[in-house]
C-alpha cells in the first residue's frame, strides 16, 4: 500500500481525493498496489470537509514528519512557503508531487538538485489535464525542440472566449472563471500573464535546459484588452488569443508571453472556453498537438493522480526536467524586446 499525504484540500486537492476513491479499481490495477489517502493539511480548519472522509490538519508537519507517508502532494500554491514545504518533503525522503507551476518558475533547479533519486513529479503544473510534461520529457527526447507555441491560461482563454461570443463583460467573466475554480488565488497571475509565463518557463527548462526567471522575459496579459479590441479584431475576420511562445533560432531561445491576433480559421483560434492547446515542433517528428482542459478541479486532479501512479507502480525518480543541469553556454536566452 502507498500512504499520500495532501498539502492543500482546495479545487485541485479535494478532487485528487475523490479521484483516488471513485476510481480506486483503475488505479490499484494499474499501480499494482492500492493507494490510499492517510492525511491532508488545510489554513482553515473551520471549513466542512467531512465528505472527503481523511485526517485533516492545519500543520504541514504532521504529513512533513508522518513516517507512513510515502507521497506528498503538495497543493497548497505560492512559491516560498511551499518551497520550504517541498524541500523538507525531500529531504525527508518522500516522493513529491506537485502541480504548483510558481513555485517551478522560481525553484525548479534547486528543488532538482535537492531531490536527485527521489522521485518529483509535476505533470499537472503546464495545461492542467494535458500530460504536455510527459510528451515533451519523454515522447519527444530524441528531437532538438524548435518552437513551443499555444494557449496555456485556462482562465484567460474562458474570458476571451466569453468576451467574444457572448460580449460579457470583463469583471464579470473574470468572477465566473474564479467560482469555477480555473482561477489562481490571486487572478492576477492569470489575467496579468504570469501563469502562462510560469508554465512557458517550465516547458522551456524541459526542451531547452534554459534556467530563466519570468522576470527575464517578456510578459504582457489581457487586462488591457476591452471590449471594442475584440469586436474590431472580429470585424476583420481575427481572434484574440494570450498565448506563450518560445522559439529557438540557431543558439538562442527567446520566451515571451502576449495576445495575439489570429486569424478566424485558424486552429487556435478555435481552441475555445477552459481548453488549452500546444503546439510542439521537434526537428525530427515534425509538429505534434496538444489538446485539452488546461484548468479544473477533476482536469488538474487527473495529471496529480497519474503522477501518484506512476511512483507507485516503479518507485524510481526521472531526471526532473529533463536535463540534469541547466545547459549552460549552450543555448542562451534572447533578451526580450531583441
Ligand atoms: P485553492 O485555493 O482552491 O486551494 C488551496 C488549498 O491550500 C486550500 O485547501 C487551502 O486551505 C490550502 N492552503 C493554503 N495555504 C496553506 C498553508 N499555508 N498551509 C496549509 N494549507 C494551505 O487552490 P487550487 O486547488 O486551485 O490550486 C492548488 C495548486 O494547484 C496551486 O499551486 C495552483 O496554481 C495549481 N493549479 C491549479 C489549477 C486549477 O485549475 N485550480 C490547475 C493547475 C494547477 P483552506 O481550504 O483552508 O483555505
Ligand atoms: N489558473 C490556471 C489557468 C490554472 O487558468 O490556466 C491551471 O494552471
Amino acid at each position: 500500500m502507498i500512504k499520500v499525504g495532501i498539502i492543500g484540500l482546495g479545487t485541485v486537492g479535494s478532487s485528487v481525493v475523490n479521484i483516488l476513491r471513485e476510481n480506486a479499481d483503475v488505479i490499484s490495477a494499474r499501480a499494482g498496489v492500492e493507494i490510499v489517502v492517510k492525511s491532508g493539511v488545510v489554513k482553515n480548519l473551520n471549513k466542512d470537509r467531512t465528505h472527503l472522509g481523511i485526517k485533516i490538519s492545519d500543520n504541514v508537519d504532521d504529513i512533513l514528519d508522518d513516517e507512513e507517508i510515502d507521497v506528498v502532494v503538495e497543493l497548497m500554491g505560492g512559491v516560498e512557503e511551499p518551497f520550504e514545504v517541498v524541500k523538507k518533503a525531500l529531504k525527508n525522503g518522500k516522493a513529491v508531487v506537485t502541480a504548483n507551476k510558481a513555485l517551478l518558475a522560481y525553484h525548479r533547479y534547486e528543488l532538482a538538485d535537492i531531490a536527485k533519486d527521489i522521485a518529483f513529479e509535476y505533470e499537472a503544473s503546464v495545461a492542467g489535464g494535458i500530460p504536455i510534461i510527459n510528451a515533451l520529457r519523454d515522447g519527444l527526447s530524441a528531437n532538438h525542440i524548435e518552437s513551443i507555441m499555444g494557449i496555456m491560461n485556462g482562465t484567460c482563454n474562458y474570458m476571451l472566449t466569453k468576451m467574444t461570443n457572448d460580449g460579457v463583460a470583463y469583471d464579470t467573466i473574470l468572477k465566473e472563471a474564479q467560482a469555477l475554480g480555473y482561477a489562481e488565488a490571486d487572478p492576477t497571475f492569470d489575467v496579468g500573464g504570469f501563469d502562462t509565463a510560469h508554465k512557458l518557463l517550465i516547458l522551456a527548462s524541459i526542451a531547452y535546459g534554459i534556467d530563466a526567471k519570468p522576470e527575464d522575459i517578456l510578459i504582457e496579459g489581457i487586462e488591457n484588452i476591452s471590449r471594442d479590441d475584440i469586436a474590431f479584431a472580429k470585424e476583420f475576420g481575427y481572434v484574440i488569443k494570450l498565448l506563450g511562445i518560445a522559439k529557438k533560432d540557431k543558439n538562442e531561445v527567446e520566451l515571451r508571453v502576449h495576445a495575439s491576433l489570429i486569424k478566424k480559421d485558424a486552429m487556435i483560434a478555435k481552441i475555445d472556453g477552459v481548453m488549452n492547446a500546444i503546439s510542439v515542433v521537434g526537428d525530427k517528428v515534425g509538429e505534434t498537438l496538444y489538446y485539452g482542459a488546461g484548468a479544473g478541479g477533476n482536469a488538474t486532479a487527473s495529471a496529480v493522480v497519474a503522477n501518484i501512479i506512476d511512483i507507485a507502480r516503479s518507485g524510481k525518480s526521472k531526471p526532473m526536467l529533463g536535463f540534469d543541469k541547466p545547459m549552460e553556454g549552450k543555448l542562451t536566452l534572447k533578451a526580450a524586446g531583441d
